[in-house]
């Protein structure tokens, strides 16, 4: 393996800013796509197909006929998220750069620097061991509608013996994991309107409602002081992890206090206390506030009542949850604890139902054995707390959905200093060819379904 040319590969791809949620970076979707697509030329794919929209397509790939083996859908995605705030980078977001072993830029674990360890072991296998399908999407980070548009008129794409997302990390150095859940996502944006237009503070403060203040006291009914979100029915369907699942965590190498102090950075954790940080993170629901709109929030001072605001949410979904269910539910919920005086306005921007997967199927343990020739570590089982919103619709299709990756929980997804360890890189692209190798094996068990 040339490392140096593979790493100058791989700064390309990175170099574009394929950030899918802002219009003025559609181009740099398209790019990155057509970076994808040149990719699965060279892997030897004859059929590359850019699929569904112009500006944000899926690649679709499908490699060289083996016949026999089994068929491996590789899944991942070429968007990413929004850079800012950029002062905090110390090096240019789309400027890849390598640090102390590390290599920082945006997408360099999500999802571009896995994508590319997915790709380039089957360029180290020497002739393809199973039969290749890819979807490799750009509008992961936006809800994936174009491709759940795509499945919906093809469903035949996702046909294969086993599905491979490689878009999670290690639950800690050292140790690969597979995870069992997602969490879903319903992404709002909540508005209040408290007047025709803005007031002078002065003429009218003191009688008039203000649009900010009006949003601040909603926002914390909705999610009060000691974590719990006050939205009827919406812990219903959640259901608490197993004994035996619980007992499990236990074993990981997971401290909360180390994350306390390691990775939030902060001084102390908030949430349900009576359940453990996991249970926070991977099996209860949330409710967040992204950023806050409206008034005056340029420089110097403006003495006005806003008439009104914005706030940007989302809420995470765990497994049973839905996200029809759970949009209907907020919405009820804000016209119900909005005041009289108020007109409130709920609208959803994009969500994910939370996906379960089972772990059965010989598809894991080859897998794991991969992890434990290359990394001396085979892999655990975990949840996780980020949403993947096409996973669900994988796993319905049928073929075992493998969630892994190499990246590490420290790399700092959608933050400032993103980054990937170039170690996880190159024992990446070494983990998944053994993969692909032991897939395509007579003894992996992995059958053709063809
Ligand atoms: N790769 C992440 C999902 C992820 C992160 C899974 C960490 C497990 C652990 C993915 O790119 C992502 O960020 N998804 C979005 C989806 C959303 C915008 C619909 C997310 O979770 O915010
Ligand atoms: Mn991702
Ligand atoms: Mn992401």
């Amino acid at each position: 393996m040339d490392r140096d040319r593979l790493l100058g590969e791989l700064n390309e791809f990175l170099r574009i800013p394929s950030v899918s949620t802002l219009p003025a970076h559609n181009n740099d979707c398209r790019a990155a796509a057509d970076w994808v697509g040149a990719e699965l030329k060279r892997v030897g794919c004859r059929d590359v197909q850019y699929l569904g929209s112009e500006t944000h397509p899926v690649v679709w790939g499908k490699g060289p006929d083996v016949p026999g083996a089994p068929t491996l859908l590789i899944y991942g995605h070429y968007d990413v998220q929004p850079p800012d705030p950029l002062a905090e980078w110390t090096t240019p977001p789309f400027e890849p750069t390598v640090r102390d072993g590390k290599l920082y830029a945006r997408g360099a674990a999500d999802d571009k620097g896995q994508v590319f360890c997915l790709l380039k072991a089957i360029g180290a296998l020497g002739k393809p061991t199973v039969n290749f399908r890819f979807l490799i999407e750009g509008e992961e980070e936006y809800g994936s509608k174009v491709l759940f548009d795509l499945l919906k008129r093809e469903p035949q794409r996702v046909r294969a013996d086993a599905a491979l997302v490689a878009d999670m990390s290690y639950v800690a150095p050292g140790w690969p994991a597979v995870y069992t859940t997602l969490r879903g996502l319903a992404y709002a944006e909540i508005t209040v309107r408290t007047s025709k237009t803005d007031l002078h503070s002065g003429e009218y403060g003191g009688a008039a409602p203000n649009a900010h203040e009006e949003l601040s006291r909603l926002l914390t009914r909705l999610k009060g002081e000691d974590g719990k979100i006050n939205i009827p029915g919406f812990y219903g369907p959640v259901k608490r992890p197993s004994k035996t699942e619980l007992a499990a965590w236990k074993k990981l190498p997971f401290n909360e206090k180390d994350f306390l102090t390691k990775r939030v950075q902060g001084k102390g954790l908030v949430g349900l206390k009576k359940y453990s940080v996991l249970e926070r993170l991977w099996a209860l629901p949330t409710f967040e506030i992204h950023g806050i709109l409206g008034g005056f929030t340029g420089e110097g001072a403006k003495t006005v009542i806003p008439a009104e605001a914005t706030a940007k949410v989302s809420m995470r979904l765990v497994p049973n949850q839905k996200l029809a269910t759970v949009e209907r539910q907020l919405a009820a919920a804000v016209k119900r604890l909005a005041p009289k005086h108020v007109t409130a306005t709920v609208r959803f921007l994009h969500g994910a139902d939370p996906a379960q997967i089972k772990l059965d199927g010989p598809a894991f343990g080859v897998l794991s054995q991969a992890f434990k020739e290359v990394t001396g570590r085979g892999t655990v089982t975990a949840r996780a707390g980020g949403s993947i919103p096409v996973v669900p619709a994988l796993a319905s299709a049928g073929a075992p959905v493998i969630l892994t990756g190499i990246g590490l929980p420290d790399d700092r997804l959608h933050a400032p200093n993103e980054k990937l360890d170039l170690k996880q890189l190159w024992d990446g692209i070494e983990v998944f060819r053994r993969f692909y190798e032991l897939l395509g094996s007579q003894e992996s068990g992995v059958r053709s379904q063809n």
